[in-house]
């Protein structure tokens, strides 16, 4: 621990579970207040609530708010959460879901279901801690935080791949987005970064694995430069590195963690 968010309050999305709950751990270790914003309590691979972990682990505050990122009042009432810690300074767009198909058996529900939360809740997160950090910022200190969005893509936002068609389509909306909005929001002061994680081991790969098979993720592994899937503790150390003041000239980034995969 090295206080790097100290003085912060962070919102993450989908952080009950995977990559979000490793964001909010180290978060709060890194000295910052995070409320943590998902549809369910218990995290997808089993254990304690994030937020009862955090206040087990570290002196910071942790709230869970019962949240669907594809309705933007949820995501208003996620960040507004935020106030009593202070208010938003990091907002993580990282919940999201994902759906192996077929595209020529796709249909417009499923469509609509995914885009409405791996692209429509990151657009409105965004939006709902971006009206208050610009409302913020007349009293902002030069020694104040400097406020930050990162969003959650992925490698396949850079790379799309053909059994996940809807989903690559979302993540690379992510990232465009990301870029529009840092240029947007520059003038405010406010960072905005993307996160581009290759295969990382939580639910949303398990399953997966189940769906193609050890075998296929023993060659999956093998086409990855690093030579396994990452851990979400390392795409947290990526999103501590963007909310921090030593990403202070960093936006309009992707970041990418996916052990060379996609270089
Ligand atoms: P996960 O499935 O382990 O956890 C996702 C969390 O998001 C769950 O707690 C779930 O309840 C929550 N969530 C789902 N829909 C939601 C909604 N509508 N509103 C609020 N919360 C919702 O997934 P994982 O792996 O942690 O993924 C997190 C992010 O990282 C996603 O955006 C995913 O696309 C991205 N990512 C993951 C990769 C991986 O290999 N695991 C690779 C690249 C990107």
């Amino acid at each position: 621990m090295t206080d790097l968010l100290a003085g912060r309050t962070a919102v993450v999305t989908g952080a009950a579970s995977g990559n979000g709950r490793s964001i909010a751990r180290r978060y709060a270790e890194e000295g910052a207040d995070v409320v943590v914003a998902d549809l369910r309590e218990e995290p997808r691979e089993g254990g304690e609530p994030t937020h009862d972990l955090i206040a087990a682990e570290t002196d910071r505050e942790a709230a869970f708010v019962e949240c669907d990122v594809s309705d933007p009042a949820e995501l208003e009432a996620a960040v507004e959460a935020a106030e009593r810690f202070g208010g938003v300074d990091v907002m993580v767009n990282n919940a999201g879901i994902y759906r192996p198909e077929n595209f020529l058996e796709s249909t417009e529900d499923e469509f609509d279901r995914l885009m409405g939360v791996n692209a429509k809740g990151v657009y409105f997160g965004a939006q709902a801690a971006a009206k208050r950090m610009v409302a913020a910022a007349d009293e902002r200190d030069e020694d104040d935080p400097q406020p930050s969005i990162i969003n959650m893509s992925s490698a396949a936002g850079i790379r799309g791949e053909g059994r996940l068609v809807t989903y690559s389509m979302s993540k690379g909306a992510v990232r465009l987005f990301t870029y529009a909005l840092a240029d947007t929001l520059g003038d405010a002061g406010i960072r905005v970064n993307a996160i581009h994680p290759g295969f990382v081991e939580t639910a949303m790969t398990t399953q997966d694995v189940e769906l193609v098979g050890t075998e296929t993720e023993a060659r999956m592994s093998a086409t990855i430069p690093s030579g396994r899937f990452g851990q979400p503790e390392e795409v947290a150390d990526a999103a501590v590195y963007l909310a921090s003041d030593m990403a202070s000239y960093v936006t309009g980034e992707s970041l990418v963690v996916d052990g060379g995969m996609t270089s």
